[in-house]
């Protein structure tokens, strides 16, 4: 077992991230904005988005947070997106998923400027990564695909099966692998809450992507000996054991898989610091206007 290792890859990505946000900063005398709104006391959303503000302080970004109570309407949500399209002194424009039930996703992510969708949710970005053409691509598929090229894994002519079919991660996953490039080339299964023999289909990965959200759903009954297996699960449990109150779970059982797997994400320390790179690699193109110049 090798371990796919998001603190070690995290770390050096940054410190050339820091590198080229001081460059930038040096020639065009401010810093890559990236703002981020959270609607609601969500806990989860609460930690992610201070350690996506946290980690655009360390970087050399500015980062601001604009925060809503649970009840704010649409109509308000809208026009402070519209408002923040038409900041100059802002490069990227995150919010925070899920939103309450009132509000639409679909017409939020359609709202913001494709040119400042750094979480490449925009359908704008969406086909343009189809298409294999510059544009923003959403933060997690964009960290493991790093972290794949990062470790020199050789994924043409390779069956990935990707279980889960989010808009966040597994559907733009299944793009990125399938795609003309490299890491991609290989040929993809996505599969779902609705897939026929989902065990048989995992069971015929060389590639595995866990994308579905529950604790320890893939089990080594379910993993090809030598596979490589991305655990994308964020799990948060209870936990008297840990500082925060909380226990990370990925949707791997990593004990028994790791024992069968050629490489393998940990959780934490996996896909998770990942997707901060990949934020702030989108956050630092958009601000040096190289996906779309300015
Ligand atoms: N919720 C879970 N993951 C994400 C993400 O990458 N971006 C946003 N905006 N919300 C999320």
């Amino acid at each position: 077992m090798n371990l796919l290792d998001g603190k070690l890859v995290s770390a050096k990505i940054k410190e050339d991230i820091k590198n080229e946000a001081s460059a930038f900063t040096a020639k065009s005398g401010r810093k890559p904005h990236l703002v981020a709104i959270l609607v609601g006391n969500d806990g989860g959303s609460e930690t992610y988005v201070a350690s996506k503000m946290r980690n655009c302080e360390l970087v050399g970004f500015e980062s601001t947070n604009i925060r809503y109570h649970v009840d704010v309407t649409e109509d308000e949500l809208i026009a402070k997106i519209k408002e923040i399209n038409q900041d100059p002194n802002i490069d990227g424009l995150i919010v925070q998923l899920p939103l309450p039930k009132h509000i639409d996703p679909e017409k939020i992510t359609e709202t913001i400027d494709h040119r400042k969708d750094v979480d490449g949710f925009h359908p704008i970005n969406l086909g343009r990564m189809q298409r294999n053409l510059p544009c923003f691509i959403p933060a997690t598929p964009y960290g493991i695909m790093l972290m794949l090229e990062h470790y020199g894994i050789d994924t043409a002519g390779k069956k990935a099966v990707v279980v889960g079919r989010s808009n966040i991660v597994g559907s733009p996953m299944s793009i990125l692998l399938a795609r003309n490039s490299n890491p991609g080339n290989c040929t993809v299964t996505l599969t779902h809450s609705r897939t026929a023999n989902l065990k048989e289909e995992v069971l015929a990965a060389d590639i595995i992507v866990a994308a579905i959200g529950r604790k320890h759903f893939v089990t080594a009954d379910m993993v090809k000996e030598d596979a490589i297996v991305i655990d994308v699960g964020i799990n948060r449990e209870e936990s008297t054991e840990t500082k925060s109150g909380f226990k990370l779970y990925g949707d791997v059982d990593f004990e028994e898989v790791s024992k069968k797997s050629s490489w393998i994400t940990p959780v934490p320390g996996g896909v998770g610091l990942m997707t901060i790179v990949g934020l702030l690699k989108n956050t630092l193109e958009a601000a040096k206007g190289t996906v779309y110049p300015k």
